[in-house]
């Protein structure tokens, strides 16, 4: 019998389904086969929904499907069915990135429908902005898609590049940003508005780089109010590195003035949002108690690698809550998470000197902060998935203040980046390092959410010793939960 595409592809997850002792913990993975960028996060009646871009039928990218999960407190997924297909002629090459809102008709996702066509003699790709409706569960592709196209732009802006919506409502209208560059090749976040969803007109530039040095296009741009500020996230591909960026992909924010009647944005200062070696791609939601909360994907596009036994690729950050602290924006892991600790350990003033294990502070699921209070000594190590054959080091070297996560001997057996070294953000006097694992993750928060280092790791999940080293003495405290998620 004739199956369509997406019940094909449900069909297929059912059979395929990764045992749940295979995947992480408390971070959203695939059902099966291949994850990249974090979709419609969004909050629909009440739960919080979130689809990302998936490939059921390999463990690389390819026929990109967005697949679907939903929590109530961010920390326990519930896998939903795959909800969108690339199964039109508009989106054959793929549903790729986009959000989702909330309507009094529903749950509305807007996606990029990548279309193939062939001009002359060359086959051309084209992105334009696509939207489906549906219930939480299952999701209707509207007839009048596309229903925002490249040649809505002016003339001079690029119609292949051009994609990932990001929609929200002001009072007046519903508005979208999306990636685009110009044909010159100047990345841009460019704006649109509609009053019912269906019509949509163009309305500004409401950001570009400035001075070449923010790559070749910004992908997945999200834009919010926070704190009395507002706030651009993008992804820019292919930096050379400077200042805080690294080679490659890096994930970006932007502060600055918003002009509200020309829909402009006039960036004054652009940071990285994560310092580790994989994070890409992160969209943000407004929670219904008011937080800002973002998700990203986990991984680098360019070393994107894992254990060749392991049968699905990729999975997302651990949800933080966003704020602004004296200009700057700050991430803490969800709240949410302390309702799984559990096996509390701690130590209180303890002086570290050489290496040492301290008994109770093993695992690889769990929630561990270090505050080393005072320091005669240059390198502070915390070394963990560890055993005699493997480890993680995660290393702060104080005359320099820099801290370094270095995963070479992690179990990787591909060549990729095992090591990234970078500069402590704000007051460092004290250093308050928390380090979350879970099995094949790590992800650290840096002085209370000045910095994040997030990184993948290829470790079999039986390494789960921890120990501290330091070339001199500090004293330290530490405090250590197990987290259980039933
Ligand atoms: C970012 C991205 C998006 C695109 C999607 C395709 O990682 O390249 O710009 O929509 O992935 O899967």
């Amino acid at each position: 019998m004739y199956k369509d595409k997406l019940e094909q592809a449900n069909e297929y997850i059912k059979i395929n389904k990764i045992p749940k002792d295979e995947l992480p913990v408390f971070h959203a993975a695939p059902y099966c086969g291949w994850m990249n960028d974090p979709n419609g996060f969004s909050v629909y009646q009440g739960k919080i929904h979130l689809f990302y871009q998936h490939n059921p039928y390999d463990k690389d990218w390819g026929s990109i499907h967005w697949g679907h999960c939903e929590t109530e407190d961010f920390i326990k997924w519930k896998d939903l069915p795959a909800a969108l297909a690339p199964d039109m002629e508009y989106d054959g090459a793929g549903c790729f990135s986009g959000s989702a809102i909330e309507t009094k008709e529903g749950h509305v996702l807007m996606y990029t429908g990548v279309m193939k066509k062939s001009v002359r003699g060359f086959e051309k790709e084209y992105q334009n902005q696509c939207l489906a409706v549906g219930n939480g569960l299952t999701y209707t592709k509207s007839k009048h898609n596309p229903v925002v196209t490249g040649d809505m732009m002016p003339e001079g802006f690029n119609r292949e590049h051009f994609r990932d919506p990001k929609i929200w409502r002001e009072e007046d209208a519903f508005y979208m940003v999306a990636g685009n560059k110009t044909v010159e090749g100047v990345p841009q976040i460019v704006l649109f508005r509609s009053e019912d969803l269906r019509e949509w007109q163009y309305v500004s530039v409401l950001a570009k780089d400035r001075d070449g040095r923010l790559g070749t296009m910004w992908e997945c741009p999200d834009f919010f109010y926070i704190d009395g500020r507002y706030v651009l996230i993008a992804s820019p591909q292919d930096m050379r590195a400077h200042e805080e960026f690294h080679n490659g992909n890096n994930a970006v924010y932007f502060m600055g003035e918003y002009d509200k009647n020309k829909y402009e944005f006039d960036y004054r200062e652009v940071c990285s949002l994560d310092d580790g070696l994989d994070f890409y791609a992160p969209q943000t939601t407004l929670a219904p108690d008011g937080r800002r909360i973002m998700i990203a994907w986990m991984q680098s596009w360019d070393s994107n690698i894992r254990p060749a036994a392991q049968k699905w690729s990729c999975m997302m950050t651990l949800p933080r809550e966003l704020r602004i602290v004296d200009g700057k924006l700050l991430q803490s892991p969800v709240r949410e998470i302390e309702n799984y600790f559990v096996n509390p350990v701690r130590y209180d003033n303890i002086r570290i000197e050489g290496k040492c294990i301290l008994p109770g502070i093993k695992g690889r699921v769990l929630d561990l902060t270090v505050e080393i209070a005072d320091g005669g000594y240059n390198e502070f190590s915390i070394h963990f998935a560890m055993n005699e054959m493997f480890g993680t080091a995660l290393t702060y070297y104080r005359e320099k203040n820099m801290l370094e996560i270095d995963r070479t001997y992690s179990g990787m057996v591909r060549d990729a980046i095992g090591i990234r070294r970078v500069k402590v953000k704000g007051n460092t006097e004290k250093l308050k390092l928390r380090l979350i694992l879970d099995k094949y993750s790590a992800e650290v928060f840096v002085n209370d959410g000045m910095q994040v280092l997030s990184t993948t790791l290829y470790t079999p999940a039986k390494a789960e010793d921890i120990s501290f080293e330091c070339d001199g003495a500090a004293v330290t405290t530490i405090q250590k939960y197990t987290i259980s998620v039933g």
